[in-house]
This record gives structure tokens, sequence and C-alpha cells, in this order.
């Protein structure tokens, strides 16, 4: 195929002036623009609807980053239909040719990651690093997809039998839903979006609501590699307005959704009843939540172990479904660690993250902070706090959407701080006298996403590769930050199993066929 081999687009490197400098003047030139109407897209048109929501800069309310319009019933129809029409021929361009359009939207990434990337400062409050990260993540997914579909596009020759010819091979399953989270605005919707139009099926992209302008320019990246009309229709809206009628739609097969747990589970359950006038079992991929642990043995490197629970904890304000929320200490190093990770988590910067130096930021909107201040106070009254803060008086002052830092000890198993996905920079500690007791509580919720361990020990990290039970362990590292090479995705309740960013991903949004010639 002619095609380099797969890379990580590397990280950003602020040390370089010209990375760094590029950074504001983005903000800047964002900045001056912003505050417009979003229009919906469909079929290649912009829409415009009377009900609109605004999608605010969570470190100052204040300021409307887009006027976003919302998609009722009629226009999700709308845009289902043309996806509907768009797939009777999407369906039949080659893989290769599919796969080039991703690789042209990768190219548009590139030479735009520096507004990209500042856009989701303004919108979700990410931080510089994590911005371009997240931008370079849809990057990968775009590069990889293409790849994996020209690998997946060849027929496959089945067997050898005298007297016959058979052949596998693949196609779209139909209209693609995609119902995207907020917190990774491009990659993950990237990564749905972009492997459910390499495999042939036209999608109907709802963003998350306080992400929608980051969704919007998902729609310029499309235009810039020339993707058909109807292959992608953006479709911002309220959840209670049209969520699920898009999953209910007759002519939706696949669904690829990633956020909570209970709208997950609520999404498989609509997808299960079929509705008049539906031709197709619908697929449903969900990526789902998490309640991580890390476990740090007696023996661990503390140097190493206090960054990365630091990093997996307070990180993008410990919103990711990958962060850290329960650490896992060892009695006999339980102290010191405890110590060190206290100190240092009185010792980061917090404030807005437009200003590189601060280390945790605002929440993305007003209702995160409601639900992660109820459990800031769940974690009090279950435990012993060891940190509690939050940002200067003039700083809560501007009416940011700011939440304390929280870490509490004397947490065990059956509390709920110690169960449920609280989304926000609230880590509990807990206590394990040796590591038999560490595995048990690691793998005592019902979730099974990422975890780490930290230890010397060639023995027990091998013991935790196959007693830890999550999609994803991560051995003297951190737990988030998972690249198209790890493959990403949990199980039990944090998924259906699916790996994005890896081999078996695009497998989901395609129907294999056969067809078997007597020669
Ligand atoms: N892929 C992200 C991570 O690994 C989570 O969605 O942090």
């Amino acid at each position: 195929d002619g095609l380099p081999r797969f890379r990580n687009f590397p990280p950003s490197d602020f040390t370089v002036p010209a990375e760094r400098e590029a950074f504001p003047a983005s903000i800047a030139r964002l900045r001056a623009a912003m505050g417009q109407q979003v229009p919906l897209y469909i079929n290649g048109q912009d829409v415009v609807t009377d009900d609109t929501l605004d999608s605010y800069n969570p470190a100052n309310p204040a300021e409307v980053i887009g006027s976003v319009c919302q998609a009722g019933v009629a226009e999700v129809d709308a845009a289902v239909e043309a996806a509907r029409e768009a797939y009777l021929s999407w369906r039949d361009v080659l893989p290769e040719e599919r796969a080039g359009i991703l690789l042209k939207a990768a190219a548009h990434l590139k030479a735009n990651i520096h507004d990209m990337a500042a856009l989701q400062v303004l919108e979700v409050g990410k931080q510089w690093d994590q911005a371009q990260a997240d931008v370079g993540e849809a990057i990968d997914f775009l590069e990889y997809y293409a790849r994996e579909m020209i690998r997946l596009g060849k027929p496959r020759r089945m067997g050898r039998a005298p007297g016959e010819m058979s052949h596998l091979f693949y196609q779209g399953k139909g209209v693609a839903a995609v119902i995207a989270p907020w917190n990774f605005p491009m990659a993950i919707s990237v990564g749905m979006v972009s492997a459910a139009i390499v495999c042939g099926n036209p999608v109907v992209y709802k963003p998350a609501g306080a992400s929608s302008c980051v969704g919007r320019a998902i729609v310029d990246m499309w235009k810039a590699a020339g993707l058909p009309n109807g292959v992608f229709n953006y479709c911002p809206g309220r959840g209670s307005v049209m969520g699920d009628h898009l999953v209910d739609h007759p002519d939706v097969a696949v669904i690829a959704f990633t956020g909570s747990m209970e709208v997950g589970l609520r999404i498989q359950e609509r997808a299960a009843v079929v509705q008049p006038g539906q031709q197709q079992c619908k697929r449903v991929i969900a990526e789902m939540g998490g309640k991580n642990a890390t476990i740090i043995d007696d023996d661990a490197d503390l140097d190493e172990a206090v960054l990365g629970v630091l990093y997996s904890a307070f990180g993008f304000q410990g919103q990711k479904c990958s962060a850290c929320s329960r650490v896992i200490v060892l009695d006999a190093i339980y102290d010191r660690f405890v110590g060190r990770l206290t100190r240092a988590a009185k010792s980061i910067r917090l404030g807005p993250s437009e200003n590189p130096a601060n280390y945790m930021g605002p929440v993305v909107d007003k209702g995160a902070q409601e639900n992660v201040l109820r459990y800031v106070r769940i974690a009090e009254e279950e435990g012993r706090v060891l940190v509690k803060r939050n940002v200067s008086d003039d700083l809560k002052a501007t009416g940011g959407c700011y939440v304390p830092l929280t870490i509490v000890e004397n947490i065990t198993k059956e509390h709920r701080i110690a169960q449920e996905e609280v989304f926000g920079p609230v880590l509990a500690v807990m206590r394990a006298k040796d590591m038999d007791e560490a595995l048990d509580i690691a793998n005592s919720t019902r979730f099974a996403l990422t975890g780490a361990v930290y230890s010397r020990s060639p023995h027990n990290l091998e013991r935790a590769s196959r007693e830890f039970r999550v999609g994803n362990l991560y051995l003297n590292k951190h737990s988030v930050g998972a690249l198209e090479r790890h493959a990403f995705g949990g199980f039990k309740m944090s998924g259906v199993g699916s790996k994005s960013g890896g081999p078996d991903y695009l497998l989901q949004f395609m129907d294999p066929r056969i067809v078997c010639e007597n020669t």
C-alpha cells in the first residue's frame, strides 16, 4: 500500500519557542472570533434551529465559546435519512479510497493543531499539553484506522479445497449513531466517527453539549478531506430531547457510545428493542466508566509512584475514565508514600488551564461542579481528609467551575467513594496488609477499565499481570494516556470489551460476507 508504518503523533515540546508561542496566539485568535451561532450540518448543509445552548469557558462562564443550535427530533430524522441515502454509495467506495480520506483529515488536523488544541483549553478547560495530546490522538486514530481498513479491505481466501474458491470480505453495517463525551472532545469523537466512516457507515454525530464547538471543528476537518455529503452529519442536541430518538431510530444500525455507565446501559437496553420498520440487529459499542486503582507495593520507586498517581488522579481534574481514583498502599510503605503524596498534592498550582503553570483547572461545567462537590462531601463523611485544596478566593469569585482537590484516607472497599465513579479530582487512599489484599481490593468494583502497579518485584508484577483484571494495566507507569498501540477499553461495567485504537476495533462496525465459487 506504500504507506509509511504507523507511528504515534509526537507530544508537543513547549521548550521550543515556536511551539510555545503558537499556543497563546491561537487562543487570542479564537477569542477574537468566538461567541457566534454554531449551526448543525446535515447532508452537506448548515442547518439553523431556534433552540440554542451556549457552550462556555468553565474558567469564566460569562465567556461564551459558541451559541450551539440544538437538534430536535425532526433534525435527527433528516440526518438519519441523509446518512441512509449516503450509505447506498459509501458502502461500495473502495476501502483504500475511504482510508485516503482519513489520511487527508489527519493532514488537516496536523496543519491546524494549535488552533484545535487552543479551542479545547477555552471550551473544556484542558491544560495545553493535554489539549495538544488530544488532537495528536485524533490524528493517530485517523492514521491507524486508515491502515487497518486497508488491511481488512483485502478479501481473504478461506481454505484451499480443490474445485472451490472462497473469499471473506467485509461491508459496513449501515447508519452509525456516534454519541461522544466532552473529556477527550476531539480524540474520542474522531476515533469513533472515523472508525464508522472508514468501514462504510455514514454517521450521525452527537457531540457532548459541553464540547459542541470542538465537535463542529470536525465538520471542517471532513470538508477539508473531501468527504461526500451525507456521510458525516453533525447533530448536537439535548439528550433529553433527541438522545432516545436517535438510539431508537429504526434506520440506525450501529451505535458507538463513550460516556457514563448509566447512559451506556440505557442505550444497550433501548437498542435491543426492535422498532417498526427496523431491518437489522443493532450493534452497540459502548465504552463506559471506571473506578481505577493504583497499587503501591512496599518496594515501589516512590519518585515515580508519587508523580504517576498525581497525574492519573488530578490531570485534567480527574475527568478521565482512565483516572486513578483509588490508591491502594501496602502497609510497610504507607506512611512514607502517603506523606509524600500529600506534600506533592499541596505543592501543585491550581487555576485556569490557560496558564500553563497551573497543574489543575476547573471542571467542565456547573453540572460537573455540583456532582463533584457532592462526592467531596461523601468522601469527607466516609474517610479522613488528608488534602482539600481549592483555588484562591479571588479566582473563586470569578465564578469558574472549580472544585477542591481532595484526598481522603481510611477508605475501605464498602465505601461509596471506593465504588462509584466521581469523574473529578477526588482520590481515596486504601491500606492493604500485603499484595493478596491489595489485588482483592483492586478487583472489588464492578468496573474493569485501567489499573497500575508500582513495584520493583518481578514476581509481584507478573502476578498483577494475571490477577489485576482490567482492560488496560500499567506496570510502573501511570494509568492514563493510552496510545494507538495500547488499544484502549475495559470490560465488566466499563464497556462491552471493545478496544479503540486496536486491531479488533473496526470489525465491530462491519458485517463479514463470504462468496464461495464452484470452480
Ligand atoms: N484513552 C484515555 C486514556 O487512556 C481515556 O479515554 O487516558
